[in-house]
């Protein structure tokens, strides 16, 4: 007997995105009509650490399911998936969402690979020195670390105020600290610890400059805020499109500017890793891939576009600056986001006392609320949060300053 497809049951659960007149029309409306019909989140859940891993919304979630399936039934010529693709249907929508050209993006399995392939492919000499913020994920850090074990570079970093005064004092800070052997400058774009939106541009400028290679950490930018690549100035960038940009988990990207796809090693290599007209797709050469993941981080471009970028970075801050509000109103709390708009986009960060959050962990373990932190806590909002989420958050942190 011929069983039924597994994907019909998926496929019908696709519904258009609502009608952007909606919005206009009954804002809220049309925010929990995307989150209802368009996300598989229960209605029970807040989820409120989009940081460390975004939610892929049904057309996402069916992408995958369907390349999967079609996969399990294809010959190989019907399903290139053999990991020396070009894949360059996927890098020009990517490309285009971004703002570079093509040939200057690769994609890789998330942000953390993206780094370690320019960490690892630069000729640097013991001695040469790689300028960091002391607020590096330890996915951007951790393979210049193994390069100074191994090769005798020097790691330094640099203090960010938490919070700053403005981005001047940031860019004063970074480029400030830049010294005779310093070759590498490799920061966040938006810092984990505290969400706090790095002004890129101005640093990648001032330290090029300097002759002064940039590698810009951009986890968490794409999807957050707005911006266009090829206006930061930046030599590379590394992306994870699985935080922000509505992606399966398991893609990334690295942009390398021109110059640096002639200077930039390959780290994974096969056999076309010599030949350079590939340009950054001689990056991805890499053995075989999961194709389906890529059919869903396309999928998760094309859900941002259909809102709209900027509608999406409007209804992420509106609701941080909710959060910053409540957090404010907390005297037990110190407030680390500063107030300019510019310095942060979904991610609020704040201190809490040891013992608050102990209990405060407690009662969001109860309601399987997903949140993030220690004593110094951050809390990211996305489409998919409701005010009511924020709300609750806050009310959970509010009943657990008393024991
Ligand atoms: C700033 C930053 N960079 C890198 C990463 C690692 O991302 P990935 O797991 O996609 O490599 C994270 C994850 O939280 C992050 O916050």
């Amino acid at each position: 007997m011929k069983r039924r497809s597994l994907l019909s049951a998926m496929a019908a659960a696709v519904v258009p995105l609502p009608d952007l007149k909606l919005l206009d029309a009954a804002p809220e409306t049309y925010w929990k009509r995307l989150r209802d019909e368009q996300f598989l989140l229960p209605d029970w859940r807040a989820y409120m650490n989009n940081g460390s891993l975004g939610v892929a919304p049904r057309p996402v979630v069916a992408a995958v399911a369907e390349y999967l399936e079609r996969g399990a039934g294809m010959i190989g010529s019907e399903y290139p998936r053999w990991g020396y693709e070009l894949m360059e249907s996927h890098r020009k929508e990517a490309a285009a969402y971004l703002g570079c050209a093509f040939e200057n993006l690769a994609i890789t399995h998330n942000a953390t690979e993206a780094m370690s392939m320019v960490a690892q492919g630069l000729d640097l000499a013991s001695g040469d020195e790689i300028l960091m913020t002391d607020q590096e994920h330890t996915g951007g850090k951790g393979a210049w670390l193994l390069r100074q074990a191994r090769h005798g570079l020097r790691v330094r970093t640099v203090e960010i105020p938490m919070p700053p005064k403005d981005s001047a004092q940031l860019v004063d800070r970074l480029i400030g600290a830049i010294g005779p052997r310093t070759r590498v400058l490799s920061f966040s774009g938006i810092l984990t610890t505290t969400g706090l939106v790095m002004p890129v541009r101005e640093i990648c400028r001032a330290a090029r400059a300097k002759g002064v290679i940039t590698l810009v950490d951009g986890a968490h930018m794409h999807g957050q805020i707005p911006f266009r690549i090829d206006e930061l100035e930046c030599d590379f960038l590394a992306g994870s499109p699985h935080k922000w940009l509505f992606a399966p988990p398991g893609c990334g990207l690295l942009y390398i500017r021109d110059e640096m796809l002639e200077r930039l090693w390959p780290t994974v290599t096969t056999e076309a890793w010599t030949n350079r007209g590939l340009k950054a797709a001689r990056f991805m050469q890499v053995g075989t891939n999961s194709r389906a993941v890529l059919e869903g981080m396309g999928a998760g471009i094309r859900f941002a576009q259909g809102i709209g970028p900027g509608r999406v970075y409007g209804r992420i801050h509106e609701l941080a600056r909710r959060a910053r509000g409540l957090a404010a109103a907390i005297p037990e709390l110190e407030l680390l986001t500063p107030e300019d708009d510019g310095l942060y986009g979904g991610l609020v960060a704040f201190r809490i006392p040891k013992p608050v959050f102990a209990r405060f962990a407690e009662k969001a373990a109860a309601e399987k609320m997903w949140i993030y932190g220690s004593d110094l806590m951050r809390i990211a909002t996305h489409v998919h949060t409701r005010p009511q989420d924020v709300d609750r958050f806050f009310a959970l942190l509010g009943e657990s300053r008393s024991a």
